[in-house]
């Protein structure tokens, strides 16, 4: 990865030198350590990466100084900024708490009548804005949103991502069957018309960073012409398009029912053109060989929501598994069905879900290692975005973290003796935004705790 650009026209104001520590994650390598590293940022992209010796060099061909170096400490490195490939942003009133029910009797008892409130765009924008600062100093620099089905409380979701320098996909959810009477849409055009105009409101906030994502809830939810209608929608805008597949054994029993012609929960949306390789399903706790194969096929990306899954008891997704397929996957928080909102948690979450169920089956488990991928370049391949974000390579844009394990009010503890790998090791188990001193998104600070 180590790389330089043959231009050498970057004005100086516009270059930003960091020396030290890297960790990043590679086809080839989990998670990879790069010590006494320089890397050099210059419009929001990566510039440069390479050994630390060769920062004389690189200030006279990229026309450089001091002023524009950062040295990192021993205490700090730079790691990608984290993606959460699935988050519910109206339910962050209910983050840690209503935790038990089941999937289905805890949407209707307790997540949809709150998603209902978002029809007041006051209490939308106060609990949206607490929510978007709340995910990006968590570090969690790609989101992928779903909304409420209100489509002006939907628009100022994507305002505020836009305002606070956020990289995210948001959604207008579409609903309309077993849903509360006050909370659907009343007719397929109505849904359609109100996830088109959704879609070109976000496409005129002309953002690199902020767009549209096509979101039927999930199938019961969405008759089989709705799910049509936006699957062309999607192919129509281009668009992303995200949803719920196979989270517990009672829903896939209830999709079974709900579309008896169809051969599985995974073919639903595939007959309605919403599986493509820029769509990610949430959970995919339990599909079937035949799915797992329609899934591959498709392109479409799993976002693997660990926290949830134990929390809303669905149940223990074998990630090993789809990968060992070879299917793309993320890590998803899925506030508030999981509780937390930190993608640092959904990596450790994953970790011991993997490791619960290796002790009853002996199957080779996920490593913290692996799970980082899963949290950095894994969550930008499932949302399509691995020729931009994901690691450190040369030319993609500069979503990062700042880590201090040293940090001021630090949750753990450092000894002499850590070595680097011990050290990060430590942040990733232990760590928390307390650690997280600065985070970027293309480029430019969006959390800065050093000020
Ligand atoms: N399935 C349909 N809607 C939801 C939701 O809001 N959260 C979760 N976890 N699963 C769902
Ligand atoms: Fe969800």
């Amino acid at each position: 990865m180590d790389g330089h650009s043959n231009s050498n026209s970057s004005a100086v104001e516009d270059m930003k030198v960091y020396t030290g520590t890297l960790v990043h994650a590679t086809e080839e390598n989990p998670m990879l350590i790069l010590e006494d590293k320089v890397l050099g940022v210059c419009h929001g992209k990566i510039e440069f990466v390479a050994p630390a010796t060769e920062v004389e060099n690189l200030k006279a061909k990229y026309n450089f100084s001091d002023a524009n170096v950062t040295a990192l400490t021993s205490s700090q490195f730079l790691m990608p900024g984290l993606v959460d490939s699935h988050i519910h942003a109206p339910q962050f009133p209910n983050n840690g708490i209503h935790l038990d029910l089941p999937l289905l009797e805890w949407l209707q008892n307790y997540t949809f009548p709150t998603e209902a409130r978002f029809c007041d765009l006051k209490y939308a924008r106060a609990v949206y804005a607490k929510a978007v600062d709340r995910v990006l100093r968590s570090g969690t620099t790609t989101a992928s949103y779903f909304g409420s089905m209100h489509l002006e409380a939907t628009k100022i979701l994507s305002n505020i991502v836009l305002e606070k320098g956020q990289r995210a996909f948001v959604g207008k959810v579409n609903m309309m069957v077993n849903c509360p009477e006050d909370y659907r849409e009343l007719s397929v055009d109505e849904s359609a018309k109100e996830t088109e105009d959704f879609i070109l409101y976000v496409k005129s906030l002309n953002s690199p960073l902020v767009q549209p994502i096509v979101t039927p809830r999930f199938a019961p939810t969405c008759p089989k012409e709705q799910l049509e209608r936006l699957g062309q929608l999607a192919a129509k805008h281009d668009c992303h398009i995200q949803s719920h597949l196979c989270e517990s054994q009672a829903e896939k029993a209830w999709v079974k029912d709900l579309f008896a012609g169809s051969k599985n929960y995974a073919d639903v949306y595939h007959t309605a053109g919403l599986l493509t390789n820029k769509t990610v399903m949430a959970h995919c706790v339990w599909l079937d060989d035949e799915e797992v194969a329609l899934v591959k096929g498709s392109g479409t990306g799993v976002s693997h929501c660990p926290n949830s899954n134990m929390s809303l008891r669905s149940g223990m997704c074998n990630v090993r598994r789809l990968l060992k397929a070879g299917l793309k996957v993320g890590l998803g928080t899925d506030c508030s069905g999981g509780f937390s909102p930190s993608i640092l948690n959904a990596l450790r979450m994953a970790v011991l879900m993997s490791k619960g169920l290796s002790a009853m089956s002996n199957a080779k488990h996920l490593t913290l290692e692996e799970s980082f991928r899963l949290a950095t370049l894994g969550g930008a391949k499932v949302l399509h975005l691995e020729d931009r974000i994901g690691n450190f390579e040369v030319k993609k844009e500069f979503d990062a973290l700042l880590i201090d394990v040293e940090a001021k009010g630090t949750p753990f503890d450092i000894f002499p003796e850590d070595t680097t790998e011990e050290k990060i090791q430590k942040f990733l188990y232990n760590g928390d935004d307390r650690n997280i001193l600065q985070v970027f998104v293309a480029g430019q600070k969006v959390v800065d705790q050093m000020a």
